[in-house]
């Protein structure tokens, strides 16, 4: 639970590393685990695969789940997770005929992490003043070479890639 500084004091880490390390500083049974599981199998791809891994740990995650939540995407940090569900969010209403159903409700001063969709959600004081001046705005131009183009998706909004979001103006 403790830092030791330069000068060798022991200083509480009352934040847990800002919530990244909850069961304390230099866990050598948390070493260990993770020291084995690099040699097992240190990095895969969830990008279009997946690994036994993942599965395993998504059915043993569904089972602690309220009601019938089963699916799981898994992200990297928290602004990841936020930005992700508001896109799921804008899909699901999408494929199932209101794609103009893009509006998000925040709260004053909630913090959503450092991605700009969950900048937009959000309204925490020292992030949204330095935006409130040029909200974010995007065009789309066409690729330069000949990489082969993806189809749209199906449900995409007609326009959808010259206006992405429709984002709070502050
Ligand atoms: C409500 C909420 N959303 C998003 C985030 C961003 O998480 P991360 O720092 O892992 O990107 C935080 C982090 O404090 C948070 O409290």
């Amino acid at each position: 639970m403790y830092y030791t500084t330069a000068d060798d004091r022991q200083v509480l880490d009352g934040t847990a590393g800002l919530w990244c390390v909850n069961a304390g500083h230099g866990r050598r049974e948390i070493a260990t685990a993770v020291h084995d599981q690099l040699l097992r199998l240190d990095y895969a791809s969830s990008f279009q695969m997946g690994h036994a891994g993942a599965f395993t740990l998504a059915d043993r995650l569904v089972q602690l789940l309220p009601g019938d939540l089963n699916h799981l995407f898994f992200t990297n940090s928290g602004s990841e997770a936020v930005d992700t569900a508001l896109k799921i969010a804008i899909a699901y209403h999408a494929l199932r005929g209101e794609p103009s159903r893009q509006r998000f409700v925040g709260r004053e001063q909630a913090y959503h992490g450092v991605n700009l969709g969950g900048v937009a959600v959000g309204a925490f004081p020292p992030i949204v003043s330095f935006l409130a001046a040029s909200p974010p705005e995007s065009i789309t131009s066409a690729i330069p070479t000949t990489w082969p183009t993806m189809p749209l998706a199906k449900g995409r909004p007609s326009g959808a890639q010259t206006s992405p979001t429709s984002w709070k103006r502050w």
